[in-house]
């Protein structure tokens, strides 16, 4: 009920917050911030006591980052083994195509595997995998190590040499680790597609990407339902072959010359003589033993398409030597590592935080890295819970839509689980609205655990902005840029702004896991980040500083509504909402207005306990104390016009809301490209 409601989320409201608009509102270039959060969370004695970089250090690597910063990162890549150190940390006589440790020749399957073999981690747990029928599988480093080797082997005989692109499309499985690794061990470049796209999504990025290779499973197993995966390779070769066909080209097989089919889910699937293989089949009797290809620092790693929400996916290059560094330094500042810690990062190998957090990171590490194949609400919505106690989980982090997702479900969940492993928690992909924080550090992190809120980006590779364990933390605050990132939040023309003034965040100097290009594209990696502001890197979002110098993201450039001439974030307009104890999700958007310009239009979906509309809560009452709620929240410049309830809101198949669709459904438009929005709940990211 909705009594019971309240007692469990007393967090909707215990912290004054002052709606306070600001001076420099309608200043083009700036954005007005209206969300003031109060609530700041001091790190526990606890975690001072057990932190790595305590409150001094960070302050010393702050400093030593501002005076030496290319030391700085120098002695970051010291941390790592390298087969021939640099003769520049940084070559930047081409900006933007930066050079990191220009001359060193590495391999991040080196510093990811083969160099924990020589150590006391040989026979540590280097992955754990749990499939969604709850079946489960352990791999030492030693073992680990192995099958690499043997898929190494594998590629190597298929005549996968230095610089070829194998495009992997499969789920969270060990044989996706095991692929990854594989390919960038023998100089190959990989290109992840996630398993939730459909056959044309696959296809374009065969057009883009031109693997040789293409590494797949027959299906697999997702919210009780098995997904044939297979069948999708071949439409997408097929669709790639007629295309080719019509262009007057003759390519037998789009240039796809082998398919390496992972035997998961029973399937009978057609295969194709001569091009078609089992996974188990070729693995067989092959040598455990690979040689490592010495790579140059600069030479390509993979490919990764990022899902943007409109127009042509856009094929994100990184390169080893940089992207190690960046990912390795981030990882065991921001979640401090330890030798005992399972590590859980929610999100699926086909996207930047599972490349960066679920596989290299964790193994460059040397600590346990957990994947996990399925939905997160099956069989129900303790399954994450079970699996934290199950495994005994130390670092959890995830994302806001599936917290927000999660919490709909209540604390009962939560509740009936051992929870006490967990001493960390982090978040990514979306801001995160200050009762979902508050939600997830007290119902999951028993009020305990620092709560990480990492700001980063498919381009980006690497966490740049975040708090450190023993940071200060406000919920739905990134807080500082990491050591050796500088950020800062600047007005249309560049100049910096003041606190409590939201404009464009920009990056002013380059970092080491950086993009190096767009795919096939230089041309567009310049216009489309290194334009705006010309030196620095425009990331594509709106952010405000505070006093304290923290940043909260205020959502993308592109997500920002006008109301009377003052630019608002979506982003604050939904946290405000979310922060009311009915709302569960909701997504808010632009519409015109005659009088202001632009107004906002919320699209809410409701916690499950709240009285459906139409029964016994009338929908003009809940309506119109919610555009009150908003009002009291961030000010009269926050004007929501109308709030329509709906049981889902459309989201990309990485669970972002795709205020585009509705946007244009609200207007009458045509909703265009709808291809990547989700089927099902959503997937994790
Ligand atoms: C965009 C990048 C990095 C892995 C997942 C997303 C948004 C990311 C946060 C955060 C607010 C965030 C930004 C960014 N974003 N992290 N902590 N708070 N917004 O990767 O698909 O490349 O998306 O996600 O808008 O630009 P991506």
């Amino acid at each position: 009920t909705a009594g019971q409601r309240t007692a469990q989320q007393p967090a909707a409201k215990d912290a004054t917050r002052n709606a306070t608009p600001n001076a420099a509102g309608g200043v083009c270039g700036t954005l007005d911030t209206l969300l003031v959060e109060e609530r700041v969370f001091r790190p526990l004695p606890r975690v001072m006591a057990e932190a790595t970089v305590n409150p001094q250090d960070a302050a010393h690597a702050r400093r030593r980052a501002e005076q030496d910063w290319l030391g700085f990162w120098e002695e970051a890549a010291d941390e790592l083994q390298w087969f021939r150190k640099w003769e520049t940390v940084l070559d930047d006589a081409e900006p933007p195509f930066y050079r990191w440790f220009a001359g060193a020749r590495c391999n991040i399957v080196h510093n990811a595997l083969d160099r924990h073999i020589e150590t006391v981690n040989k026979n540590r747990l280097a992955l754990i995998w749990e499939g969604e029928p709850g079946d489960t599988r352990k791999l030492t480093y030693f073992e680990l190590y192995r099958e690499v080797n043997r898929f190494a082997n594998v590629l190597r005989g298929m005549g996968v040499r230095k610089g070829d692109m194998v495009l992997i499309y499969m789920p969270s499985l060990p044989e996706t680790a095991i692929a990854m690794l594989a390919t960038v061990k023998i100089g190959a470049i990989h290109s992840v597609v996630f398993a939730g796209f459909s056959s044309g999504g696959l296809a374009d990025r065969i057009v883009d990407a031109r693997p040789r290779i293409i590494v797949t499973v027959d299906g697999f197993y997702r919210n009780g339902r098995v997904i044939a995966l297979k069948p999708l390779v071949d439409d997408a070769i097929s669709h790639c072959r007629r295309a080719a066909q019509d262009r007057g080209e003759a390519s037998a097989d789009a240039g796809i010359e082998q398919v390496v089919v992972v035997h998961r889910a029973h399937l009978d699937v057609a295969m194709k003589d001569g091009r078609d293989h089992w996974w188990h089949d070729v693995m067989l009797h092959q040598p455990s033993e690979a040689l490592t290809e010495v790579m140059d620092a600069t030479d390509p790693l993979f490919v990764l398409y990022t899902s943007g929400t409109t127009g042509k996916p856009k094929g994100i290059v990184h390169s080893h030597g940089g992207y190690m560094v960046g990912v390795h330094r981030t990882l065991n500042w921001v979640f401090d590592l330890k030798p005992t810690d399972i590590f859980w990062c929610t999100a699926d190998p086909g996207w930047i935080t599972g490349h960066s957090y679920a596989i290299y990171g964790p193994l460059m590490a040397g600590t346990t890295t957990l994947l996990y194949e399925g939905h997160p609400l099956y069989p129900e919505a303790g399954r994450l819970w079970s699996m934290v106690e199950r495994w005994g989980v130390t670092i959890l982090y995830t994302v806001p839509t599936l917290i927000r997702m999660l919490m709909r479900f209540g604390t009962q969940y939560p509740a009936r689980h051992d929870l006490t492993t967990l001493r960390l928690l982090g978040t990514v992909g979306e801001p995160i609205s200050p009762e979902a924080w508050v939600w997830f550090h007290k119902n999951i992190g028993r009020g305990q655990c620092p709560l990480l809120d990492t700001w980063w980006q498919t381009e980006t590779g690497m966490i740049m902005i975040a708090p450190l364990p023993v940071s200060l933390l406000k919920p739905g605050s990134v807080t500082r840029p990491m050591p050796g990132i500088e950020a800062d939040v600047v007005d249309a023309k560049g100049n910096s702004l003041p606190p409590r003034t939201g404009g464009y965040l920009v990056i002013k100097r380059p970092w080491p896991a950086m993009m190096n290009t767009v795919f096939n594209d230089r041309q567009a990696y310049e216009s489309m980040y290194w334009s705006q502001f010309p030196g620095w890197y425009f990331p594509g979002d709106v952010a405000r500083k505070d006093d304290d110098g923290y940043i909260w993201i205020q959502g993308r450039a592109d997500d920002v509504i006008m109301i009377a001439g003052h630019r608002v974030g979506t982003a604050e307009l939904e946290a405000a909402l979310a922060s009311h104890p009915a709302v569960a999700e909701c997504g808010v958007i632009g519409v015109p207005d005659d009088i202001r310009g632009e107004v906002a239009k919320a699209f809410v979906v409701l916690h499950d306990d709240v009285p459906p509309i139409g029964g016994f809560v009338q929908a003009e009452d809940l309506e119109s104390e919610l555009m009150e709620h908003v009002r009291r929240e961030l000010g009269p410049v926050a004007v929501l016009r109308g709030v329509e309830f709906r049981t889902q809101l459309p989201k990309n198949r990485s669970g972002k809301i795709m205020r585009r669709i509705l946007r244009a459904e609200e207007l009458g438009e045509d909703t265009g490209d709808t291809s990547t929005l989700e089927e099902e709940p959503f997937y994790l990211r």
